[in-house]
């Protein structure tokens, strides 16, 4: 059985053991058997607690063994100590996943290695999948299962987020959802003694909720395996790898036991597969809304609108200097463009629509940019001047992106102001077109859309030769 099978029961259960479900609203027992409730799961919920017999209004069971049903899963979150025992119990009843939430294993030294490894064996003796330990859980927007504590949810959409951290993976979900950028299913995996990002990258790559897969890493113990896996994945994959310094790799190696490796390798082994690597969060999110919600880039050749000549121009350097282009438009889009600009305006890349463009400036602008063979991808941008007209803007670049979808070619948005523009360009982040406050981050993730498309061509080459050779 390949890793899809073997964490259907994890991700789709249909029952779930808290293990360790707790009496008091204050400890994190009670809050994952709160946050399945809240969520309405329609599968059988089994609290487990010796001290207890009702919790949150289920009737609760001393041990795993005492409950007559099958078992999909269990959530455990009983102290470190007690877990090879409740694993064992597990085992017995023949549970087929497990979430361990406890900490105190190899994260806190060699005691606790020792007591991972005494898991894992029983886990593996047990055949048990086991996310964890020392995680958060997981929580599932699509399908409305909240196995993870900490109460929210994240907005559903087609991201999926897989995070070494479980602080920083609920901080995400927070970032995400002031966003608006949805998530199709977020999975902390803490220590990964067990299923690892090669396990879940085989997972979501079927998923069909998930379009994108964003990766928060610490640290990876089988490279080959998690190479081969993103290699084969469909999907495109951004990650951020933490602990690229000495002083990031000692605190990685006490928070989730994590070898940071060379920082080196880790970044020549992604271009090899072909993992957009991000440096913070928010980049994070801008290359995976990118990825999910527009075409891949099928050149480097950018097209620029502009309000501001300036903005024209950093959108213009910063795409130069990461390998893109700013190409030279075909007459026949000099010659559209003219009687829509004003007199003073050259029809050059960048074009400047100036200060006081319109709606129908924009719109014409885009659409003859968008046309020209030129060019692969078209970043508009809204400098807040006294007399522009961010309002209007926001509509162009919306009917552009829903008009041309045909044309297949990406198109994101830049914005340079305050929070009065901000408010109003919220309306694409509504309708998830990527949108920037600043020329780099939108340049930036044109070349994240060059190399996916990049990516794909390579792709399906190789398809190609594959049946070719055949
Ligand atoms: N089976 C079932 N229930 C049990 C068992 C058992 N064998 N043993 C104890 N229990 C019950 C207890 O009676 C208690 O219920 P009660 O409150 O009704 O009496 C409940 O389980 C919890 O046990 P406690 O001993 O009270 O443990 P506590 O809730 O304080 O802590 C926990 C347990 C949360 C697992 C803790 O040890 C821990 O590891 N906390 C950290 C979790 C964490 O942060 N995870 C990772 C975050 S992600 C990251 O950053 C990488």
């Amino acid at each position: 059985m390949g890793a899809v099978d073997e964490l259907k029961p994890i991700f789709s259960p249909k029952s779930i053991a808290v293990v360790g479900a707790s009496r008091s609203p204050m400890k994190i027992g009670y809050e994952i058997l709160q946050n399945i409730l809240v969520q309405g799961y329609q599968g059988k919920i089994f609290p487990i607690n010796p001290e207890a017999t009702e919790i949150l209004g289920l009737r609760s069971l001393p041990s795993v063994m005492a409950v007559k049903d099958d078992i999909d899963l269990a959530i455990i979150a009983v102290p470190a100590e007690f877990v090879p025992k409740v694993m064992t119990e597990c085992a017995r009843k023949k549970v087929k996943g497990a979430i361990i939430i406890s900490s105190g294993f190899a994260e806190t030294g060699e005691k606790g290695r020792l007591l991972e490894d005494e898991v894992l064996q029983i886990a593996k003796k047990g055949g048990i999948r086991v996310i964890g330990p020392n995680t958060l859980g997981y929580k599932d927007p699509i399908d409305n299962l909240d196995a993870a504590f900490v109460f929210g949810m994240p907005k559903p959409g087609e991201i999926a987020l897989i995070s070494q951290s479980g602080a920083l993976c609920v901080g995400m979900i927070y970032y995400a959802n002031g966003e608006h950028i949805g998530l199709s299913r977020v999975i902390s995996v803490g220590n990964k003694a067990d299923v690892d990002d090669a396990d879940l990258i085989e997972y979501l790559d079927q998923d069909k909720a998930t379009k994108v897969i964003a990766m928060y890493i610490e640290g990876i113990k089988d490279g080959k395996k998690f190479l081969d896996a993103a290699r084969k994945c469909r999907k495109p994959i951004v990650a951020i790898k933490a602990g690229r310094t000495p002083a990031g790799s000692a605190a990685a190696s006490t928070h989730t036991g994590s070898l940071s490796g060379s920082d080196a390798v880790y970044d020549s082994a992604f271009r090899q597969v072909h993992i957009q690597r991000a440096y913070e969060v928010g980049e994070l999110f801008d290359f995976a809304r990118a990825l999910a919600y527009q075409p891949p880039a099928q050149g480097n050749r950018v097209g620029i609108i502009s309000n501001g000549g300036g903005a024209g121009i950093m959108i213009a350097d910063w795409c130069e200097s990461i390998g893109l282009k700013v190409p030279n438009l075909n007459k026949k889009t000099i010659e559209a463009l003219r009687p829509n600009l004003p007199s003073i305006t050259i029809a050059r890349n960048p074009v400047d629509v100036t200060g006081d463009a319109r709606f129908h400036r924009y719109y014409a602008t885009g659409s003859a940019m968008l046309a020209d063979a030129n060019v692969d991808a078209l970043i508009m941008a809204c400098v807040h001047a006294g007399i522009a007209r961010p309002r209007e803007y926001v509509g162009a670049v919306i009917k552009l992106v829903e008009d041309k979808r045909a044309v297949n070619k990406p198109i994101v948005a830049c914005w340079v102001g305050g929070p009065e523009i901000n408010e109003v360009v919220q309306e694409l982040r509504v309708k998830n077109i990527p949108v920037y406050p600043s020329a780099m981050r939108a340049a930036r993730a044109v070349r994240c859309l060059y190399d996916e498309g990049r990516r794909l061509e390579l792709l399906g080459r190789k398809k190609q030769n594959s049946v070719g050779g055949h």
